[in-house]
């Protein structure tokens, strides 16, 4: 059966939402908000169709493009079910195909590939697939999630999965597969078992998905995030680690304890690998415009540098594994980055050939990330002593990145 829509009913109910979606992006706060007036529009839009269809088809006058218009709303609305009908056949809208939803395949559903899903979902990023290679795991998981549904107030498709075919056309895939640091273990001991995981998950992610952007999670960071650019073969906007979003996070949290103010009015920035060498750099840390040099005293920000550094160990003696809610929200925010084409400047570990010297390997430092993945690497303007450490810190990575080379 083909659906038509009246014209007007579509063109009110898709100036809402775009006024909806365009007062949450402004003021964030609003989300809240803009979530209740979602469900209501839905609700509107849902009697609305159901009146339509007993009015039999109320034909419109300019066909196709209302229905590419809808799609491209209520999208951006979170609004899928425009299309998935209100039952399945009725989806088909004049023999146009609808837009479908962005698809984010999570590699691993233990700790950090788990909260990812769920934070992914909880911002209607996309409909999510969740693989593990245990039996049962990502299923339940998945499961669980979308009975959080009407409780959370999201709508996307959670599947759980151990079949890789389930994955296929991935727009995103977050690769947190991997073994996790226990108490007195590096990253870097986590390098031959992982660097396999990663050998055979990527290998699947070119059969499957191979237009996909990867987020590499696992350890260690920049090696891995190197082994699937190596492996994938994909090009190098599309390849990216995430840790700089996390060890700035933490360098922000700790900068704001200090200072008594909101984590999120620390604008952080750091550099090199995501291990003990990476280097937070206080000149270009700065709140409310002022750099964090000139707000508190040496020692503390040595305190705090040496802290950040320290983040994730700190975790792992805490509670015997490593942390998951900041790097599950690190790998989101990089993958909404990209989704919403938000052109954010992140510090992440991406390519870099002439840029700070590196000479073609993947290492962290601020990248703009939009529609087209990794859009630009952006360049400071290093004194002496930071070019020393960056070089000691990349030093590091290709060392690590040479090791892998051997092993795939
Ligand atoms: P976890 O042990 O809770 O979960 C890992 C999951 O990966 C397990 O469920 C396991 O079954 C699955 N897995 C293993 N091989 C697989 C394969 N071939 N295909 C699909 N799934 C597979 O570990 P957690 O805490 O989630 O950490 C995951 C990784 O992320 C670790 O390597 C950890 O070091 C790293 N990590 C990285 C951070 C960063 O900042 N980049 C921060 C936190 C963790
Ligand atoms: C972290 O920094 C272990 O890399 C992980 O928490």
């Amino acid at each position: 059966m083909t659906l038509f829509y009246q014209k007007s009913v579509i063109l009110n109910v898709v100036k809402d939402l775009f006024l909806i979606k365009k007062m949450a992006k402004i003021r964030p706060e609003c989300n809240r908000m803009g979530l209740s007036l979602l469900k209501t529009a839905k609700s509107v839009i849902l009697s609305e169709t159901k009146e339509l269809l007993c009015k039999k088809p109320a034909i419109l006058a300019s066909g196709n493009w209302t229905v590419e218009i809808i799609g491209k709303y209520s999208r951006l609305a979170g609004l899928t079910f425009f299309f998935s009908g209100i039952n399945g056949e009725q989806s088909r809208t004049n023999g146009v195909k609808p837009m479908a939803r962005r698809k984010i395949t999570v590699v691993g559903a233990g700790n950090v590939g788990a909260t990812t899903a769920f934070l992914a979902a909880y911002q209607q990023l996309g409909d999510i697939v969740l693989i593990d290679i245990v039996k049962g795991l990502a299923e339940g998981k998945a499961l669980d999630m979308a009975q959080a549904s009407s409780l959370c107030g999201y709508d996307c498709k959670i599947t759980g999965t151990t079949d890789w075919s389930a994955t296929a056309d991935s727009d995103i895939v977050i690769i947190t597969s991997g073994l996790p640091r226990k108490p007195g273990m590096s990253r870097d001991d986590l390098l031959a078992k992982n660097t396999d995981i990663v050998k055979s998950v990527t290998g699947q992610v070119v059969r499957y998905s191979l237009e996909s952007f990867i987020i590499v999670v696992c350890n260690p960071l920049d090696a891995m995030t190197n082994a699937a650019a190596m492996i994938s073969g994909f090009a190098n906007n599309k390849v990216m680690g995430m840790a700089g979003v996390l060890d700035a996070a933490r360098f922000a949290y700790f900068v704001s304890e200090k200072l008594g103010i909101n984590p999120a009015d620390v604008d952080c920035l750091l550099l090199g690998g995501h291990g003990d060498e990476m280097l937070p750099l206080p000149r270009f840390t700065t709140v409310g415009g002022k750099a964090l040099t000139e707000l508190l005293d040496e020692k503390t920000i040595e305190e705090i540098v040496q802290r950040t550094k320290m983040g994730g160990i700190e975790v792992v003696n805490l509670m015997g594994t490593s942390a998951f809610y900041a790097p599950a929200a690190g790998a989101v925010k990089m993958a909404k980055a990209i989704i919403n084409d938000e052109k954010a400047m992140l510090p992440c570990c991406v390519y870099c050939d002439k840029e700070y010297d590196v000479g073609g390997y993947f290492v962290g430092v601020p990248a703009v990330l939009g529609a087209g993945g990794v859009e630009k690497v952006v360049e400071l303007d290093l004194n002496e002593t930071e070019k020393k450490e960056l070089a000691v810190s990349v030093g590091h990575v290709k060392e690590l990145v040479d090791k892998v080379r051997e092993m795939i």
